[in-house]
């Protein structure tokens, strides 16, 4: 069977679906100032980048390695019986490879690739030409598939159980529906918010596989991958100090790799060593938790602007002039899994960890944390 790259046309318009991310509504990014090198979400500066940097087999793709058993053994198989794979989910935060491995899957299978993304399917019949455009074994990428709207969720519902489509033909009382036989092909769907997934969607893949975020060696890995196709020299510690500041996101930390490599040209320098990827890093505001200037303006403002106490999300993101998702999606996860705040019932809190790394006092935490009884006191 051919063999088709990923596209991913970054010219396309809104209206289109076929064969691109329809980076309008999916790259929803406008307002989001470019300078956010840390915000795992896609910016407009990454596409460009991104596209000779995936992966394009299971054996070039670093980490997940839970994953990638699976799939290994999931495609071999259904290779060898010579029939498309199970349709495949993937879950997970921004930036983590979900579009890279659904390109592998086709790559692996040796099948042509169709992308799309939930928002630009705007009408069932959207869904309906993709569907009988397809031939038998092609993969349908469908990102941020948690954005379909209803009635187009209710046209692939058969189409990947039975590989069927009813399609209505006429209007009013002459109307009729057709069923319609679809080619045997591979749902794969992507995800930031698997709450938002709905039941009968959800059961309905084969695999829903979570992507986690990788350890600081398995981004080291992929830093040392992305400075040979970049053509950057770059010494292993530097490469362990960028994948350290990065989130644990690979997008972040090609992102970052790329601005250390922009310092250390500016200083005249061809190899990016521990000491450019440092002075780098801190001269774009990183420190070495991997915070950047937002994250301290959260720290901050739970720590002194509130005292320690904790404080709803849309209060937050008001005091910071930032809109509540922004917190949720690409501040929160990295701050609560640092152990700088928690979430509780009753809003964000700030942690003893996160006065240290601010270098508050202690006597600011114990007053907090008296605050925090009182409130507690006067609410029972
Ligand atoms: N395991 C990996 N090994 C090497 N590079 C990776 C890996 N995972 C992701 N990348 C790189 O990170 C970047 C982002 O990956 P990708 O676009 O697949 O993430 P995503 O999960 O689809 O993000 P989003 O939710 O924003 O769509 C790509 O440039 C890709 O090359
Ligand atoms: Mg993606």
């Amino acid at each position: 069977m051919a063999r088709k790259e990923l596209i991913v046309d970054e010219t396309a318009s809104s209206n289109s679906s076929i064969g691109s991310i329809d980076l309008a509504s999916s790259l929803d990014n406008s307002d989001r100032p470019e300078s956010t090198y840390l915000d795992p979400r896609r910016l407009r500066t990454d596409e460009s980048f991104e596209p000779g940097l995936r992966p394009k087999f299971l054996e070039d793709f670093i980490g997940q390695g839970e994953l990638k058993e699976h799939l290994k053994i999931v495609l071999g198989a259904a290779r060898k019986r010579e029939e498309p794979s199970d349709h495949i989910l993937f879950a997970g935060p921004p930036g983590l490879g979900k579009t890279s491995l659904a390109g592998i899957i086709a790559h692996e299978m040796g099948s042509e690739i169709t992308v799309t993304s939930g928002p630009s399917l705007a009408r069932p019949g959207d869904l309906a030409a993709i569907l009988s455009d397809l031939n038998n074994g092609d993969v349908i990428f469908i990102d941020e598939i948690h954005r379909l709207s209803k009635v187009v969720e209710e046209v692939l519902y058969p189409a990947i159980e039975d590989y069927k489509i009813d399609i209505v033909l006429g209007k009013g009382p002459a109307a009729k529906s057709v069923r319609l036989d679809l080619p045997r092909f591979t749902l794969v769907g992507a995800t930031t918010r698997t709450g938002m997934i709905t039941g009968p969607l959800r059961d309905r893949f084969g695999i829903v596989a979570r992507l986690d975020y990788y350890s600081p060696q398995e981004l080291e890995q992929i830093v040392v991958r992305a400075s040979t196709i970049y053509g950057i020299e770059i010494d292993q510690p530097a490469a362990g100090e960028i994948a350290r500041r990065s989130r644990g996101t690979p997008r972040i930390s090609n992102r970052l790799l790329r601005r250390v490599r922009d310092f250390a040209q500016m200083n005249g320098e061809n190899v990016v060593n521990l000491e450019m990827a440092k002075q780098g890093l801190e001269l774009f505001g990183i420190d070495h938790l991997g915070l950047d200037k937002l994250d301290r303006t959260i720290l901050e403002t739970l720590c002194v602007n509130f005292s320690g106490r904790p404080v709803g999300v849309s209060t937050l993101a008001i005091s910071i002039g930032e809109e509540p998702e922004t917190i949720e999606d690409a501040y929160e996860p990295y701050l609560v899994r640092q152990g700088l705040i928690q979430r509780t019932p009753r809003g964000r809190v700030a942690t003893r960890r996160a006065f240290q790394h601010l270098s508050l006092s202690v006597d600011t935490l114990s007053d907090s944390i008296m605050d925090k009884q009182l409130t507690l006191e006067s609410i029972i």
